[in-house]
Formats: structure tokens, sequence, C-alpha cells
């Protein structure tokens, strides 16, 4: 090879140089190494036209033909293996965001004229997804709250196929009964054709699989933004839908063809540096935010605090049965929600602002930012940042209240996230808080089309 080598000009030789080696194997090294190939060497027709005969179907044999990143790869496949084992699913198809998860998850599940049931507290891209995009496919839904899972089987239609939920939601911390919602889907599944049966779809992003494991409770499938608690570090994006093995091969196609797929250096950073930290990092953030809460709960300038573990929670008893960590002990996780005291509304709001804006100028702990499950500790307003695709007379529907604020707990030292709270609390007066009129992202003209 390297004689045939010296025959080329210096030019092609630099494109093609060695790019092989025979020392370099999966086997030994201790971390796998990062694929950082888009394509891969087929060796011959025979076994591309094989790699493309194998690819997503489960039953065949599979000799572990790559054929290019966006059908499979190495990294991708070795998380998607432990996201299965931690989530304590037969199989998980990854994509490059939650987003591309849950909108694979939809993408799979209905299709034109279907329907879906989704309890109508979520993320803010949930709702623009279910409000934007779906209905210009056919696909409509309808909000309920979930939290009394008896109201389900009234808004369930015949063309209904997916009921969505998060618990805990985003940002509001409400519990659903899982085993509640599964147990009333199976009594109208038993009087349903298997084609047209309906499927129970959990986003598990807050709890992640540390705290709860939703396919434990008779979920069919869990949906998770890697980026939060499961990368941790605040380094990668992905998305991750987590089920059984009859529909791993749908899934694998739909990525194929909508291409939202999870890069493999994210994929490896996950894997390397994400899920063997879990369960260390989210015991440690955890007992932090049981702390945190309480301390809240009592200030004279917090008006109202929800988290999962806090015993005079309105669904306190639901989250001690379904959060529960691989030991079983009861595991409320790292997120709280909260609302400052005001006379008024617009008085709760500006007090939130400057509450904000005091730890955004003052803390060492915590940081203004988005997203969640980072080993810092953030915080953020949901009504304006990641629920503004929501108009506010709708935030007001799913409980998000103007001035509400998130936290999310990390791994500093508790003691040192009180003391920064404590001052920005006490700083907490009525402010300017700007115009909050709408939901900032809804899209005008797209509603328009689709009122059309
Ligand atoms: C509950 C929940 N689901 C899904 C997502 C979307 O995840 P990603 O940002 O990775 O697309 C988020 C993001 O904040 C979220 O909070």
């Amino acid at each position: 090879m390297k004689d045939r080598a010296q025959q080329y000009h210096p030019a092609t030789r630099l494109i093609h140089g060695r790019m092989k080696s025979e020392a370099w194997e999966y086997g030994h090294p201790l971390v796998p190494p990062i694929s950082a190939s888009t394509t891969f060497r087929l060796d011959s027709s025979r076994r591309g036209a094989l790699g493309f005969q194998e690819y997503a179907r489960t039953g065949e044999p599979d000799h572990h033909i790559y054929i290019y990143d966006r059908l499979r790869e190495p990294n991708k496949e070795m998380l998607e293996e432990d996201l299965a084992l931690v989530a304590g699913g037969e199989m998980a198809v990854t994509f490059a965001s939650g987003m591309g998860a849950i909108s694979a998850a939809f993408g799979v599940l209905l299709k034109a004229g279907e329907h879906l049931v989704a309890h109508r507290a979520m993320y803010g891209c949930t709702h623009s997804l279910i409000h934007n995009w779906l209905p210009r496919l056919n696909i409509t839904a309808t909000e309920i709250d979930l939290t009394d899972p008896d109201t389900l089987p009234a808004a369930v239609r015949p063309e209904t196929r997916v009921v969505y939920f998060e618990t805990p939601t985003n940002p509001t911390l409400e519990i659903i009964d899982m085993a509640a919602v599964v147990e009333q889907v199976a009594a109208l599944n038993a009087r349903r054709a298997p084609e047209e049966r309906l499927y129970v779809v959990v986003d598990n992003t807050f709890a992640t699989p540390y705290c709860q494991r939703p396919l434990a409770h008779g979920v069919d499938f869990v949906v998770h933004s890697l980026t939060k608690g499961l990368s941790g570090f605040g380094t990668d994006m992905g998305g991750v839908v987590i089920g059984p093995q009859t529909h791993h091969d749908v899934f694998l196609l739909y990525r194929k063809d909508f291409g939202g797929v999870l890069s493999p250096r994210s994929a490896w950073s996950i894997m390397t540096y994400g899920l063997p930290s879990l369960a260390v990092r989210l015991q440690r953030a955890q007992e932090s935010a049981l702390d945190v809460a309480r301390y809240l709960a009592e200030h004279p300038a917090v008006a109202r605090v929800v988290y999962p573990g806090l015993e005079e929670g309105r669904h306190f008893a639901v989250a001690q049965r379904q959060m529960r960590d691989y030991q079983g002990r009861f595991a409320p996780g790292i997120m709280i929600y909260f609302e400052l005291q005001g006379a008024t509304p617009e008085a709760q709001q500006q007090a939130g602002a400057q509450f904000i804006n005091h730890l955004a100028e003052h803390a060492y702990t915590i940081t203004l930012a988005v997203s969640l499950g980072n080993v810092r500790t953030l915080v953020e307003h949901p009504s304006s940042m990641t629920h503004a695709p929501i108009p506010l007379d709708a935030q007001a529907e799913m409980g998000i209240h103007p001035g509400g604020l998130r936290l999310s707990i990390g791994l500093e030292d508790a003691a040192d996230l009180k003391r920064d709270l404590a001052a920005a609390l006490a700083e907490a007066e009525p402010a300017y808080v700007g115009s909050m009129e709408s939901g900032w992202w809804v899209l005008p003209q797209m509603n328009t089309a689709i009122a059309d």
C-alpha cells in the first residue's frame, strides 16, 4: 500500500494519507474513541448492499456495517444502549435535541387526521410544536388537566393516538400520576383495535431516569432532552426516545429521513461524562434543592414555592409514589418553581424581575440562563423566556404566573446558594420589567395560514 501510494501526486496523497490503522481497535481503550467520520469504507459492493439491506431491520442478522453517520454510527449506538438501560427500556433512538426527539415521537406515532391529548402545562417549544406545526399536518390536540386523570376519557376521540405529558411539568412542577393515566388508557385500549391503540408518551426531562423511570409505570414511550441533566455539564445538545423494540426500526427510519441526528462527538461526551456522573450529581443537587426549597418556603418575600419534595405540596403523595431513585428512595429532583410576594400580579412580576436582575448582576453561584440540570445553578423567568412562545392567557391557564421563577439547582454548596438568594430577595422590590403583553414567539402569519 505504502509503495503504491508513492506513485501518486503529493496533493492526492495529502487527501488519502494512511487514514487506517490496524493498531486502533475498539476493544482495548478504556474510553471509546470518538467516531469522527460521516461516511464509512465499505470494502466491496456486496458489503455496501448488505449494509443497506440490514439497516433498520430488526431480526435480520446484523453484521455491524456502518454506512453513513445519519443512518448509524458506533458512538450513538453505544450511548443508545446505555440510555435504554438506565431508563429500563428495550430500545433507545437518539436525536439532535430534545425537541428533535419529541417531534420524532409525534411524527412516528401520529399521522394526518389523528389527534393527541396533552396535559395543558408543558415546555414552551413543545406547546409551539403542537399549536403551530402539527396543525399544518392536520394533527390536532386537546389540552386537559391531567393532574385529574379522570378527565382523560372525555377528551379522547376515535382518532386519538397519543396521550402526552411531562411530569414534573416545566416550569410549575405539577406531578401527573402515571399509573393512573396508564390505567385509564389501558381501559380505553381494551375497546380498540391494535392499530388504533393509544400510546402514552412522557417527557421525563425534569426528573431524569435517576429520579423516575416512567416505563416502569406502564408508560409506552419516554422522551428526554439529553441537553439537561443527562449530559449535565451544559456542553452538548441531544434528545432521545426510549420505548419498546417494536418501534426501534421506525424511529431509525424517521431519523434517517428527517435528519435530526445527534453528533457522534455529543454522543461520546454524554456517554463519557454525563451518564457516569448522573447519580452522584443528582444526589448532591437534590439534597441542596430540598434545603433551598425549604429556605424559600420560609422566606417572607416568597409567596409560593413548588418543589416535589415539600410535604405541604399539592402533589406530594403522587410524587412520593413515583419519583424514586435506583435504590427506591424518594427522589424529588433538582427543580424549584416559586413566586415572590406582591400586592398585585404586576407587583409580583416586578419583584421577580428585580430579583433575577440582582442575581444576574451580583450572584456568584446563580446564573441567569435558561436550561437546567447543569452543574451550575441556573435561574430564569419562564413567562418571558422558556415559555415565551405561549400567549399570556394560555400561560395563565397552565398555571404559569407572570412573576414565577424557575431554579435549577447545581452542585454548589447549599449555604452559598442561600447566601446569594438572600441578597437578591432583600432587593426584590417591584421594579420596571418591560412589556410582556403577549407571547413573543407566536408566529402570527402562520397562525393565520392555519386558520385559513
Ligand atoms: C421539559 C423539556 N422538554 C424538552 C425540552 C427541549 O430540549 P432541547 O432544548 O434539548 O431541544 C426542554 C428544554 O428546555 C424541556 O425543558
